[in-house]
């Protein structure tokens, strides 16, 4: 929630207590920069010993309720038919509106599944936007990802309230090239996470609709973040300022023919699931659920995650929990923008996102600036943020590097577990580090695996500039 105070100002404001805590450390600069270089500057190698703040991902990262930990204390452990699962499917019909539902360990289990039994090979998958997972997926399916983002989504500095919306005209001309039998289904995915976590609003997802309706396309939605798209809606919709988050929640799903998630971001629990109400695409599923991942009553959940993935269901249309993370994000934003570091605009859900192609302009894009400043400013503040950029990008069947739209430097603020004081002082170390930019130089790999290199390839500063960085720090702000 946000709160007006006296002065004027609007802040962030937290909707709950904290009762349970979690020491943190901040390891000193010169335990930091021997801790990146054991790391192979890739901050997914970093131990968390060596992290102050770890804003690498919102996933499976957040606090969970009183509420969530009561209910895994009651979980029901049965391989077959336990109770857990049919109180999760309660609650899906409830706040989802579906009549069916199937657990899976994770998002990118959905991924797989939906891949396997809708996926046709050489058929097009028309999305607002990729997802690394999910373009893996589809891709090993023998389908092709079609990116139909407007023209201004790749736009960092932007007003659009909605860069995660589709193009219409795209999409029927799409629907015109491809014909419709060569188009497995839409899938529109709740803030588009590779372009700084941009939401979609409910109009245009209806005009997706509309369109998919006449010519038979089933729609799909990634409700990963699906809270904070519908927070957005409501706030920045007009025709939906008065709805309630559930409402807009429930309006969302009617446009959809079925809808999978990780559970690990909006319901602050680890794990996943499909929904749908189509009893053909709930067959086609339910028969590779045990094969894959487990029987249809717990999908490869724990029992324990599936109660706490349950109650967040519920608590993730009310508004104190859809606005944490998000009201926290557009004030880190807010204040970058004020100390003149150049973030994605407007604020998104999942993360603050810095434009590393802005920031470290003098580096070339295949010396990876999103990779260095990531792990630059891990360097100067113990931030651990995740390089979105052209290290996660894979290389083309004939080995070229393929450059990503965007360099940017992803600052995830898991829901309910950081504060204002922590957002300052990463914004604080941002703007020193701006000032200094001329002190990160690129990156080149010396480890780099075939598929995915982000996750666990290793990578060295060129010509040693970690280093040179901590020396003008030190100088600064002695060795903290
Ligand atoms: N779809 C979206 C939009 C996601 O953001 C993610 C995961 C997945 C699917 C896959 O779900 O991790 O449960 O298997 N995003 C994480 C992130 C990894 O850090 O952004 P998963």
């Amino acid at each position: 929630m946000k709160v007006k105070l006296s002065d004027g100002r609007t802040i962030p404001i937290e909707m709950h207590k904290v009762r349970v805590v979690q020491k943190a450390t901040l390891p000193p600069i010169s335990r930091r920069i021997e801790a990146m270089e054991e790391a192979g500057y890739n901050t997914f190698l970093l131990r968390t010993r060596d992290v102050f703040l770890d804003m690498l991902t919102d996933s499976g990262t957040n606090a969970m309720s009183d509420n969530q930990l009561a209910a895994m204390m009651v979980a029901d452990d049965a391989y077959a038919g336990g109770e857990s699962f049919y109180k999760l499917q309660d609650a899906v019909k409830k706040v989802l509106g579906y009549e069916y539902c199937l657990p899976a360990h994770q998002g990118r289990a959905c991924e797989h599944l939906l891949a396997r039994a809708l996926v046709k090979p050489d058929s097009v998958i028309p999305m607002n936007y990729h997802f690394t997972t999910t373009k893996a997926h589809f891709e090993m399916q023998g389908g092709k990802v079609l990116e139909l983002f407007q023209k201004d989504a790749l736009e960092t500095a932007s007003s659009n309230p909605f860069k995660g919306n589709m193009d219409i005209d795209k999409l029927v001309q799409v629907v015109a090239e491809y014909g419709t039998d060569r188009i497995s289904f839409i899938r529109m995915e709740a803030t588009t996470n590779l372009i700084g976590g941009q939401p979609f609003s409910l109009s245009n997802l209806k005009a997706v609709r509309e369109i998919a309706q006449k010519h038979g396309i089933p729609v799909v939605i990634d409700c990963s973040l699906i809270s904070e798209n519908a927070y957005f809606i409501q706030q920045r919709e007009a025709e939906y300022n008065q709805w309630s988050i559930a409402r807009i929640m429930l309006e969302i799903m009617a446009q959809a023919d079925l809808i999978y998630m990780s559970g690990r971001k909006s319901t602050c629990a680890r794990g996943g699931l499909i929904a749908t109400s189509n009893p053909e695409y709930y067959q086609k599923l339910a028969v590779l659920l045990p094969v894959f991942e487990g029987f249809l009553t717990y999908g490869g959940m724990s029992s324990k995650e599936i109660e706490a993935m349950t109650v967040g269901l519920y608590e993730m249309v009310e508004p104190e929990a859809a606005s944490a993370s998000a009201d926290l994000i557009e004030f880190f934003v807010n204040r970058m923008v004020e100390r003149g570091v150049p973030a994605v605009t407007p604020p998104g859900g999942l993360a603050g996102h810095v434009d590393a192609g802005k920031f470290c302009a003098h580096i070339p894009q295949l010396q990876y600036p999103a990779g260095a400043l990531t792990t630059a400013l891990y360097i100067v503040s113990g931030a651990r943020g995740m390089e979105r950029g052209t290290v996660s990008m894979e290389r083309d069947a004939n080995g070229k590097e393929v450059p990503a739209d965007l360099e940017l430097c992803r600052l995830a603020v898991p829901r309910r577990v950081y504060t204002m004081a922590h957002m300052e002082y990463v914004v604080d170390r941002l703007a020193w580090l701006y000032e200094h930019r001329e002190l990160i130089g690129g990156l080149h790999f010396v480890q780099e695996p075939p598929v995915l290199r982000f996750f666990i390839g290793r990578l060295e500063p060129i010509n040693g500039w970690g280093r040179k960085l901590v020396q003008a720090y030190k100088a600064d702000f002695g060795d903290v």
